[in-house]
């Protein structure tokens, strides 16, 4: 290329770089410096989400084995398979079994889309619980996480509870009997029992119509939405919180140990050395 040419690219780069659109999008140079990388990590909408330093062994996938961003792509896939088999599920005691019927034989891609959401869902309870455990096993629910792990908690009973009011609504036996057995043992609880069973169950005794619209109204609107609002703010903490905790650092006594061995290396090479043969 000729010195004339380049001279004319570099030319219109820097006027577009410069320009005023360009710099309302792009407000920091390149990040080449500490400052301009956490700006960087600051002005943007999708960046600012990530914490702007984190720990590069934290970020190793065998750290997290990533349980938090499977169970949240769950979640998606659970959301977006719910509204299709919302188009053709009406929560009727007299319909509800024959509806599941249908869609797993005559909706174009009805069987699939409904085990995708009965696998999704049973995956869900899994990585989260491995999830819960692993932050756990490295002591993550220490401040100032600890009330990201309350956070957590609650996420995991309402993933529990989303599990429970879904099982009913096939109204097959299996989710009939299992539903009757569970409500009813929201009755032998303490002072609320009555109360925590008709509460569910919006009948005295046994599982019905009532029961079922009750399943339905907390499995497709209310649980989802608290999950949601609940994982914003587990999200939004996690970034507060300096991202993922990290393997802590050694304690003192590993690192008397680390430099105890580090002077006795140093030791057995200078008596290795001959006497003036390094100078
Ligand atoms: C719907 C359920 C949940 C979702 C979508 C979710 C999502 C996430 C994500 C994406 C992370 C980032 C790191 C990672 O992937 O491991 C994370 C971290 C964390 N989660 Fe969850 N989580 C859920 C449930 C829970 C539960 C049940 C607990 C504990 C009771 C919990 C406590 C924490 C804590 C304390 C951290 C910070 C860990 C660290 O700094 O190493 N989460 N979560």
């Amino acid at each position: 290329m000729s010195t004339t040419n380049r001279g004319l690219i570099d030319q219109t780069w820097s006027k577009v770089t410069e320009s005023q659109v360009w710099r309302s999008i792009f407000r920091h140079g390149y990040p080449d410096t500490p400052l301009n990388q956490s700006l960087v990590m600051m002005g943007n909408v999708f960046l600012h989400l990530h914490p702007v330093k984190v720990s590069r062994k934290a970020m190793k996938i065998t750290y997290t084995w990533c349980l938090g961003g499977l169970s949240f792509f769950l979640f998606l896939v659970l959301t977006i398979t719910g509204v299709f088999l919302m188009f053709y599920f009406v929560p009727d005691q007299n319909v509800a079994y024959s509806n599941i019927q249908q869609i797993q034989s005559a909706v174009a891609f009805g069987n699939l889309v409904r085990n995708m959401h009965r696998w999704a869902a049973h995956l869900m309870v899994v990585t989260v619980t491995l999830h819960m455990i692993r932050v756990f096993y490295h002591g993550a629910y220490k401040p100032p996480r600890e009330f990201n792990w309350v956070i957590g908690v609650a996420l995991f009973l309402v993933t529990l509870l989303l599990s429970f009011t879904g099982y009913l609504l096939p109204w097959d036996q299996i989710g009939y009997w299992a539903i009757t057995v569970g409500s009813n043992m929201a009755s032998y609880a303490p002072i609320f029992g009555t109360a925590a069973h008709n509460f569910l169950t919006g009948q005295p005794v046994g599982v019905g119509q009532p029961t079922l619209i009750r399943f339905y109204t907390l499995h497709v609107i209310g649980l989802p939405l608290v999950g949601a609002i609940l994982m914003a703010v587990h999200f939004w903490r996690i970034r507060k919180d300096g991202g993922e905790a990290g393997p802590p650092p050694p304690s003192r006594r590993e690192l008397e140990q680390a430099r105890a061995q580090q002077a006795q290396t140093q030791a057995a090479t200078r008596e290795r050395v001959p006497a003036g043969s390094l100078n």
